[in-house]
């Protein structure tokens, strides 16, 4: 993982916002992951690379019974979940700090791309398991939004900066459920295609502003003003002409298994 990346929850906020607002079909990525493993009240659910702690808040209502908890390597994620009164721990997939059997759902979404080793974190889900829990997991299609993460590298490499070659994540909608199976002998897959739509530049300047990090320009890198500069212009060179609407395609899947 890019360790910098989560030292504050404000470019991920960005990015859920505007998968939020931008999306055709409406994609509310929280609610499909629910639709397709359903949690009762009375279910304990751990939210592994657990972020802002938005998904967790959507369990933690007062109806619900069952044990809620987040886990982030992030120290500010952490922060995030506590202080919407939510249990949360800082952990790393690879080593979970939880006892054997605890769970009936462990999910983790929008984070195994980030996982250097993503088997051991397999094993380590299925192990807080409970006998006959689910496990969830969402990642991304390969080659998400192509035409922005075009421009990105494109702007990124006229300012001097190589892109590094995890810009692209290893792993994806196509080999993920491989792994799930291999580790729990199961696997359903649910695919969740879609594009993000901008009408208007602002947003898509913010959208690709939160990703310069994994093009390997952080906030805090010399060529970021810069950079920042020369996106915001391109993109509003586009918008120039009367009636534009920048489309790119997005796309996730939402597999679950049965720890059996
Ligand atoms: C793209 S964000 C996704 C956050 C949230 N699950 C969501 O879908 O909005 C990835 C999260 O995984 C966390 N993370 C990355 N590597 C991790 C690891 N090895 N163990 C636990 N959390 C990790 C990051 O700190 C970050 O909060």
């Amino acid at each position: 993982m890019k360790a910098d990346e989560y030292r504050t929850m404000d470019r991920l906020a960005v990015r859920q916002r505007v998968h939020l607002l931008h999306s055709d079909p409406p994609d509310d990525v929280e609610a499909s992951t629910l639709a397709y493993a359903p949690v009762s009240g009375n279910a304990s659910v751990l939210d592994i690379g657990c972020g802002t702690g938005s998904f967790l808040a959507r369990l933690a209502r007062p109806q619900r019974n069952g044990r809620v908890l987040g886990l982030d390597i992030s120290e500010a994620a952490v922060g995030s979940v506590t202080d919407r009164g939510i249990h949360a721990v800082r952990g790393d997939i690879h080593r979970l700090p939880l006892r054997d059997d605890a769970f009936d759902f462990v999910f983790a979404r929008h984070m195994l791309d980030h996982v250097r080793a993503v088997p051991d974190a397999l094993r380590e889900c299925r192990r807080v398991l409970k006998p006959s829990g689910t496990f969830v997991a969402v990642v991304n299609d390969a080659g998400q939004a192509p035409l922005l993460s075009r421009l990105i590298a494109r702007t990124v490499r006229a300012h001097g900066v190589t892109v590094p070659p995890d810009a692209r994540p290893e792993t994806d909608s196509g080999n993920l459920p491989g792994m799930i199976r291999e580790v729990f002998g199961n696997v359903r897959v649910n695919s969740v295609p879609g594009s993000l739509v901008f009408p208007e530049a602002a947003p898509l300047t913010e959208f690709a502003v939160s990703l310069l990090h994994f093009y390997g320009v952080p906030a805090d890198s010399p060529q970021y003003p810069a950079v920042c500069a020369a996106l915001s212009q391109e993109i509003d060179r586009g918008f120039q002409q009367p009636g534009f609407v920048w489309r790119d395609r997005k796309g996730y899947s939402v597999s679950t298994a049965t720890a059996r």
